[in-house]
């Protein structure tokens, strides 16, 4: 049966780094006669340029058909001036989420033992290191109304928003972290700030209740403030992670940072069905766009995250993460995770790398 993957290249870097993924995918879509048809369409920048908005409806109805996304990155400089937020490049993204309901984020970070010296943290603390973060996302406070900015009688002026979630949502982004947990070290770590909000008090209660269900997943829980400072101290306690919206945000960038490279970490949201957007956690890099030295390993990682968990296609998600474990130990390197006496190659040699080990 064939299935349809929607490629979104997006803005600045985007189209280079998808580029090279697309060719991976093209590879393993023939090696394991995956019966993948792939096509693009536009979304952010590219999409407000050619259409007046960020979010077509072409590309809309084309996403909500597909049996999985694989994003660039959207935004840049040449829209940021636009002071209406409905014509920004992020609601592109934004819109997709919301409208696919892509509730579960997961948010890899490993540290390549080839590039551990990207890492600020010394070696021993984080050589290894293979954490998953599932952040809740499009719920809670980013999202809760009421909310709102005013200036309150007398001239004070008072922003707002509100810290919601029901017990549904949080079972459901529970459900994703139980599953994700079993299918790697059956080890899972609840953050929340249940000592201060009353939300995470029902987050806790839910995360026990789903405990009976996974009786093969040790659950543990932790406040907020402390998972930050565990992820700097001792980050290889963690296996995977589970929290809300806003916490996720936050420790998942700092997880990320762990690693050193921004150009080698993938993404996923997924629907209550494992479909799902996948994408780079890094942006459009206007900075380096059209120059031919991004990085395109983090969205080719994430092409192999969709086959794991979207396609059901893990022989060939794992080919593809070996291949890019290859092209490191080969010493070939981008700009980003360039070091002394490696071999420094182009967005497009790198493409064409993991392609070659992949047929190797
Ligand atoms: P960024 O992630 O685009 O860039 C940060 C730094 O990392 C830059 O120096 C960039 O050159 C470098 N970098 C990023 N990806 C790289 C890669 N694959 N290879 C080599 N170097 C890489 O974040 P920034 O600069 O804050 O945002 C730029 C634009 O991207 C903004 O318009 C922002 O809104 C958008 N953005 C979009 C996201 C998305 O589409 N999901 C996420 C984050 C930002
Ligand atoms: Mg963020």
């Amino acid at each position: 049966m064939s299935k349809q993957i929607l490629i979104l290249p997006g803005d600045g870097i985007g189209p280079e780094i998808v580029a090279e993924a697309r060719k991976v995918l093209e590879t393993v879509n023939e090696q394991f006669s995956l019966g993948l048809v792939l096509s693009e369409a536009l979304v952010g920048g590219a999409a407000i340029d050619a259409t007046g908005v960020p979010l077509p409806a072409e590309t809309l109805d084309a996403a909500q058909k597909a049996d999985a996304i694989l994003l660039g990155a959207v935004g840049g400089p040449k829209w940021d001036t636009n002071p209406d937020f409905q014509i920004r490049p992020e609601k592109g993204l934004l819109g997709i989420r919301s409208n696919l309901q892509l509730f579960g984020n997961l948010r890899p970070a490993i540290l390549y033992p080839q590039l551990a010296h990207a890492s600020t943290l010394k070696p021993e603390v984080v050589s290894g290191l293979d954490i998953l973060i599932v952040r809740e996302l499009t719920g809670g406070i980013y999202f809760g109304q009421p909310r709102g900015y005013r200036t309150k009688e007398g001239g004070v002026r008072e922003g707002f928003n509100t810290y919601v979630y029901d017990e549904n949502e949080i079972r459901r982004i529970g459900r994703v972290a139980f599953e994700a947990a079993r299918a790697r070290n059956k080890k899972l770590c609840s953050v929340d700030k249940a000592n201060v909000l009353e939300v995470t008090v029902l987050w806790r209660e839910v995360m026990n209740e789903l405990s009976a269900e996974y009786p093969d997943v040790e659950l543990s829980h932790m406040y907020v403030d402390n998972a930050a400072m565990q992820l700097v101290r001792a980050p290889k306690q963690f296996d995977v992670m589970v929290t809300g919206n806003m916490f996720g945000d936050i420790l998942s960038d700092a997880a990320a940072m762990l690693t050193g490279s921004i150009g080698m970490l993938p993404s996923a949201s997924l629907d209550a069905n494992n479909k799902g957007m996948y994408e780079p956690c890094h942006g459009s890099a206007p900075d380096i766009a059209g120059q031919g030295i991004a990085n395109p390993l983090a969205t080719i990682l994430s092409a192999a995250m969709m086959l794991r968990y979207s396609l059901g296609e893990g022989a060939a998600a794992d080919k593809i993460e070996a291949a890019v474990s290859q092209v490191l130990d080969q010493n070939l390197r981008t700009a980003d995770i360039m070091s002394e006496g490696m071999v420094r190659v182009s967005t497009s040699e790198m493409g064409a790398a993991v392609v070659k080990a992949l047929q190797a």
